[in-house]
């Protein structure tokens, strides 16, 4: 077992290097470590040491890490010599089952012992993509979101064969290369963000095809709307402010019979007792302590914040 402690982790290698592996290349540089990237298409490496200059402006207004710099990209003729000297592998191919099965399977293989590899998949339970690998405990989900140099979330996961000291050890290591962890105790398809992603996708998909609406309406109707509170509010706490001094208690009172109008064609489970309650105290949890008036105060400078930032505060260059 060569598993170093996540602290001690210099070389990481991303082996599949298009739009998401190439944003993990420009992170992982952008934090110090040694990149050693692998990518069977031709033009691979021109287009992806175009992808890290082209993010490494923004990279530098976040702040780099002591030593960081583009100069440590290594890109490798095979995959083998990619993993070879890795302390971590992040896995960003094209999203077909059988080819993440192979590649992992591939990528197990080539990799010293004990070493956590991800898979940034967008969906496919570890579980069904590990069963083809001999050592499959320490195969994780690692999923980012675009560009992953600039969206903190990573959703961790195992599958049924893998080990839970590698989920841990996975979250631990993303949180010191400067992401935001979610490590989740079950595997669900499609995780979490992108689960919510697609219900709102798959409904502007339906209101476009019958003509309810437009894409620019779709469009505005969050970044107007919605989408100025979801920046740094989710949609759980938000809609307790939907309840006013009541919070979700009043809220659900308020709105739970609406679950039953046709306002999506997602089906809503029974708001039943056990889901009020659930609800109900896992929004005193996400509190953290803050009051409904906290909140409030929070929601509304945060509202201000977002427009100031974008040149939407009346007087500021209103577009
Ligand atoms: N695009 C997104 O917004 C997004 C967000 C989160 C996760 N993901 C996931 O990240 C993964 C990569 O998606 P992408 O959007 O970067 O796709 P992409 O098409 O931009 O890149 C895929 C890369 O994989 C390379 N490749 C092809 N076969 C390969 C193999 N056998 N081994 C290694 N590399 C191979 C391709 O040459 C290409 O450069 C997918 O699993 C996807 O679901 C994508």
């Amino acid at each position: 077992m060569t598993r170093p402690a996540p602290q001690d982790v210099r070389t990481v290698a991303c082996v599949g290097a298009g739009v998401i592996g190439g944003g993990w290349v420009a992170h992982f540089l952008a934090r110090g470590y040694a990149v050693r990237a692998w990518d069977p298409a031709p033009d691979a490496e021109a287009r992806l040491r175009r992808l890290v200059d082209a993010a490494w402006p923004a990279l530098e207004q976040l702040g780099l890490a002591p030593g960081a710099s583009p100069a440590r990209l290594t890109v490798t003729g095979t995959l083998e010599k990619a993993v070879s000297e890795a302390q971590f592998v992040q896995e960003s191919a094209p999203e077909k089952l059988e080819l993440k099965r192979e590649l992992l399977a591939k990528l197990d293989a080539a990799t010293p012992a004990g070493i956590v590899i991800a898979s940034s998949t967008s969906g496919y339970p570890m579980t069904d993509m590990q069963t083809e690998a001999v050592t499959p405990g320490r195969l994780i989900v690692g999923h980012p979101f675009n560009p992953p140099y600039l969206i903190p979330l990573v959703e961790v996961v195992g599958g049924e064969r893998t080990d839970a000291s590698a989920v841990e050890w996975a979250s631990r290591f993303y949180e010191l290369a400067g992401k935001s962890v979610i490590t989740m105790e079950r595997e669900v398809p499609g995780f979490i963000a992108n689960r919510l992603q697609e219900a709102l996708w798959r409904e502007a998909l339906h209101m476009v095809a019958n003509g309810e609406a437009t894409v620019r309406e779709i469009d505005r109707s969050i970044t107007e709307g919605p989408g100025l509170r979801w920046a740094f509010m989710g949609p759980m706490l938000t809609f307790a402010l939907a309840g006013g001094e009541g919070g979700m208690a009043h809220m659900l009172d308020h709105f739970g019979p609406s679950l039953k109008s046709p306002w999506t064609r997602l089906e809503a489970p029974e708001l039943d007792g056990a889901l009020y309650d659930a609800v109900v105290a896992g929004c005193a949890d996400a509190s953290d302590g803050r009051t409904i008036a906290d909140l409030v105060a929070e929601r509304d400078q945060g509202v201000i914040d977002v427009l100031r930032a974008t040149g939407r505060l009346p007087g500021t260059g209103a577009r």
